[in-house]
């Protein structure tokens, strides 16, 4: 993996790598169409022109450490051979924001359970910490291997469901005035277990709302398709371009991965028809995506993850 990450990318991918105020750049696509094995090779090449770069998973199957050939945790870690690249590969889901670490576990479950309530919020929450850690960190850049669609259309979603769930909780809140306080102290939350909850959740709808709007400046965040040239990949790509202009993220590279070169193949009637379907869906990603910066990668003899490097 460390030869493939050190490759020279196609030159289109140098808009990318030149646009300097690009802090959040998440790779993503349908499974095994090459997010993992692009994303480490975008960040190595990244790391050669920005001060610090982050690369974190958040597909819970994660295969950083696959590709680095080494462990990775929550915890950013430094890639071996690198001083300014590190990797952390965390499971949103599995980070869960405990609201009864606030305070005892018998005052906890009043407000612990409200704000528990809201469809998403658990996720929503996890992920709000996982931003909130990142930001205090000195990074300039972090790339996000993202995993398969569903999942990762429902990630970017996630500040957008918080807020939604913290303005609701909020409103809530004003409009119950003293008789949510009467009420939780009922049920034996005292003043300060309630004022540490609601302080909690402040600070994590700040850190949302401005997550928000990063992840909404083209000049801050884009998105990175990764596909190959058939069918389902070139549906699901579209689906995805769609799902994101639908949420204001810019998108405006698709990485088509595993091409057949025609100078690749020599007398095989199998390999000949192969390169002809790819061919059909490069000439439809050609016309449905004209604006985009296109980066067509060959398939290569080897898979790369195996590589030695
Ligand atoms: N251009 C290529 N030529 C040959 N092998 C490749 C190429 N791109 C990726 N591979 C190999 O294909 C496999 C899948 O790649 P990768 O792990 O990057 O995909 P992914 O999209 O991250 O998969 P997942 O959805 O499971 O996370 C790996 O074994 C990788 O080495
Ligand atoms: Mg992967």
């Amino acid at each position: 993996m460390a030869d493939a990450g050190a490759e020279p990318l196609d030159p289109t991918l140098q808009d990318l790598l030149d646009h300097d105020s690009l802090k959040w750049i998440f790779v993503g696509g349908k499974g095994g169409v090459g997010k993992t094995t692009c994303s480490c090779s975008l960040a190595v090449q990244l790391a050669a022109r920005r001060q610090n770069v982050l690369i974190i998973s958040t597909d819970p199957a994660h295969n950083l450490s696959d590709a680095f050939k080494q462990k990775f945790t929550s915890a950013p870690t430094l890639v071996n051979g690198m001083t300014n690249l590190s990797a952390m590969e965390v499971d949103p889901q599995a980070t869960q924001t405990d609201f009864s670490r606030v305070d005892d576990a018998s005052s906890s479950s009043f407000l612990g359970d409200l704000v528990s309530s809201f469809p998403g919020i658990d996720e929503a929450m996890s992920f709000a910490e996982v931003m909130r850690q990142v930001q205090t960190m000195d990074y300039d850049c972090i790339v996000f291997d993202t995993a398969p669609t569903g999942h990762t259309l429902r990630l970017l979603q996630l500040p957008t469901t918080i807020q939604k769930g913290l303005d609701k909780l909020m409103s809530l809140r004003s409009m119950m005035g003293g008789a949510l306080d009467q009420i939780t102290a009922m049920m034996g939350v005292g003043g300060d277990a309630q004022g540490s909850i609601l302080a909690k959740l402040d600070e994590l709808k700040a850190v949302v709302e401005e997550v928000n709007t990063q992840f909404r400046d083209p000049d801050l965040t884009t998105f990175v398709c990764v596909c190959i040239p058939e069918f389902l990949s070139l549906y699901e790509t579209e689906r995805l371009v769609q799902e994101l202009a639908r949420n204001d993220i810019d998108t405006c590279n698709i990485i088509i991965n595993q091409i057949i070169f025609d100078d690749a193949v020599v007398g095989s009637k199998l390999m000949r028809a192969r390169i002809r379907m790819q061919q059909r869906y490069l000439d439809q990603f050609d016309d449905l995506y004209e604006d985009f910066h296109l980066v067509k990668l060959p398939l290569l003899e080897e898979e790369l993850a195996n590589k030695s490097s």
